[in-house]
């Protein structure tokens, strides 16, 4: 029997700090009009000190999850697309299982940056169609404000933090996820990167002197990349798909600037009406864009059941994607009851959590601190 990956939860998060043009203009040399003119961004979210990609994550997981009848302990596979995780490892996806209580599913991070949420969706997807699992999470996050260098106007102006998700599961009905394209091109890999923390350069008072933590990009070869590539992406998938442009009711494109999303829209031959746009009041949140952006169309009721989605993204890599989907309406339980649902078994999955520390801990004194055996 033919299976296919359907949507059948979304949710987001964003801190609730708002940073607009205006404070930016006392923090570096820029002006809202510049700003607005060259990336059509007013504002953006900025988490706050108690805040980090995975909690954002997980906050949005728990959101994703209300539209579904499933808790987090149903779940076969949480993946986080973060171009910001929590550490190198421990994986932001462990830390997020271990908060939502996903006690059964695998848990890992993708590293596509600004593309890693359409990355995870079309590997979920293929996972669920192929009958290996039934479900997954998959949630794109960020605190990217932690990587800005707050005195460098070129990069400062552009991003901010946030997280979205969805819940894939499988159904026999068709619809979900039609198709996907993935590319990615490294020999463009230092035009927009975090030089240094990795293996080739470990952190070190030199690296922290020179900034060679924060994101470093050449804005106008990123620039040309992305109106090359948002157009030639979306063609191929849509013609993937068995579809013609004619038949997409809205393009959800990674929101890293309103004039690259214009470019695209020309290169289309398609009307700015029929593209989400939302990077006025959360800047470039890279793998949240495009799930925030999700989130906020069906709430705006620009989603309806049966229209043809595509989403389409490009970031550090290079890397670019997108998908072709076909928006299903889903059974939903009474939101009230799953949310009430979903916040018990967050309260069990804390005291789990807590239960398996101590348990390490004593363990530890039985067996003692040697790994002899
Ligand atoms: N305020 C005022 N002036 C500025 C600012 C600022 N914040 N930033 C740059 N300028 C100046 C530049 O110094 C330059 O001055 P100069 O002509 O005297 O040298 C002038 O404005 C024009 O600079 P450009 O770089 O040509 O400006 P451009 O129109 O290309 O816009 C921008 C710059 C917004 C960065 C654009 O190139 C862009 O959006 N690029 C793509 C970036 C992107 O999408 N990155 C994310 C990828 S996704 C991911 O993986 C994270």
């Amino acid at each position: 029997m033919t299976r296919y990956a359907h949507i059948t939860g979304w949710g987001m998060a964003v801190p609730d700090a708002v940073l607009t043009n205006a404070d930016l203009e006392k923090m570096v040399e820029t002006s809202d009009e510049w700003i607005i003119s060259r990336t059509g961004i007013r504002e953006r979210r900025i988490a706050a000190k108690n805040e980090s990609t995975a909690t954002l994550a997980a906050r949005a997981g728990v959101r994703a999850l209300e539209s579904t009848s499933l808790l987090a302990r149903d779940l076969d596979l949480v993946i986080v697309a973060s171009a910001s995780p929590e550490h190198l490892f421990p994986a932001t996806a462990c830390l997020v299982q271990d908060a939502l209580g996903a006690v059964r599913a695998g848990a890992f991070d993708l590293s596509a940056a600004c593309s890693g949420f359409i990355y995870a969706v079309y590997m979920a997807s293929q996972a669920i169609r192929t009958g290996a699992i039934d479900n997954a999470l998959i949630i794109g996050a960020e605190t990217l404000s932690r990587f800005v260098n707050w005195e460098d106007r070129d990069t400062c102006v552009l991003f901010g933090d946030g997280a979205g998700a969805f819940v894939l599961e499988g159904r026999s009905t068709p619809g979900g996820v039609l198709s996907g394209v993935l590319r990615s091109d490294g020999s463009g890999g230092s035009l927009l990167a975090i030089p240094a923390g990795g293996s080739k350069m470990p952190a070190s008072i030199d690296t922290v002197e020179h900034n060679l933590h924060k994101i470093q990009m050449n804005g106008r070869e990123v620039f040309r990349f992305a109106t090359r590539v948002m157009a030639s992406a979306t063609r191929e998938v849509v013609a993937d798909a068995g579809l013609t442009l004619g038949d997409i009711e809205l393009v959800v494109p990674h929101q890293a600037n309103l004039r690259i999303i214009e470019a695209a829209a020309r290169g289309l031959h398609l009307p700015m009406e029929r593209f989400m746009v939302n990077v006025e009041r959360y800047g470039n949140t890279s793998s949240a864009s495009i799930p925030i952006a999700v989130c906020e169309a069906v709430q705006q009721g620009r989603v309806r059941p049966g229209d043809h989605v595509v989403l389409v993204g490009f970031g550090a890599g290079l890397t670019w994607g997108a998908l072709a989907l076909q928006w299903v309406e889903t059974k939903r339980p009474a939101p009230t009851v799953q949310r009430r649902r979903l916040s018990l078994w967050a309260g069990l999955a804390h005291l789990r959590s807590l239960a398996l520390r101590i348990w390490r801990r004593i363990e530890g004194l039985f067996w003692g601190t040697s790994s002899d055996g």
